[in-house]
């Protein structure tokens, strides 16, 4: 059963994917299953810095909402890139702050904040589908900003697993972090999915596949 919040979020997503559907690139939000597993076993406690790329309309954005209701208060920032979702973020949480902006300049948006080093960045952003330049400079930002056991977390659809650009995205996830780890399927999300998870980055430059 969708409840009204849920209900609002799908209505809102499904009209901007309508209106721009190569940036939203989905017609409906994530699953709470799939926050769950986005979430899990991060160990956040106050003060660590969470970033957040791509989060639409706060599916799991509201994690860092709950997390804050029980007294674990994260710097927060979400960086956005489609205005009307921003705007629909920073009224439905606006004790969070979000940029409007693109992933790729990550850096510049910590560095004007004095941002220390994330603990985590979790990332919503349609990869497989991105322009491959942008994908490896967020990558090279991601690393850049993250503290030496920070974490990158990303998700993918299970369908799109056998695609070229799946194999590429695992291969630089491979090729940035000490540690690299595949979740089990979230198979209660629609479309199914898995989160891909990047532990210790490392500082050798990257190697462009093409
Ligand atoms: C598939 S939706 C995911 C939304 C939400 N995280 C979820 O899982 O329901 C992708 C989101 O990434 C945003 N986006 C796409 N490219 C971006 C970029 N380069 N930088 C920041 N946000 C971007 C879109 O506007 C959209 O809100």
């Amino acid at each position: 059963m969708l409840n009204k919040s849920t209900f609002e979020d799908g209505s809102y997503f499904l009209q901007r994917f309508l209106q721009s559907p190569k940036h939203i690139a989905s017609v409906w939000p994530s699953s709470r299953f799939l926050a769950d597993q986005m979430f899990h076993d991060l160990n956040l406690t106050s003060g660590d810095v969470v970033i957040e790329y791509g989060p639409g309309t706060g599916s799991f954005t509201q994690r860092v909402e709950r997390l804050r209701n029980s007294g674990t208060i994260l710097r927060y920032l979400g960086v956005e890139k489609d205005p009307g979702m921003h705007q629909y973020l920073t009224r439905r949480f606006p004790e969070l702050e979000f940029v409007l902006g693109d992933a790729v300049d990550v850096l510049e948006f910590c560095k004007a904040r004095a941002l220390p080093a994330a603990t985590a960045v979790i990332s919503g952003l349609p990869m497989v589908l991105m322009n491959h330049r942008t994908v490896y400079g967020i990558f090279a930002a991601t690393r850049d900003c993250l503290r030496a056991d920070g974490v990158f977390r990303t998700f993918s659809y299970m369908h799109s697993y056998p695609s070229r650009r799946a194999a590429e995205l695992r291969d630089l996830m491979r090729q940035c972090f000490e540690e690299y780890e595949l979740s089990r399927p979230v198979v209660r999300n629609l479309p199914p999915a898995f989160t891909l998870t990047g532990r210790t980055p490392r500082v050798a430059p990257l190697h462009h596949s093409r």
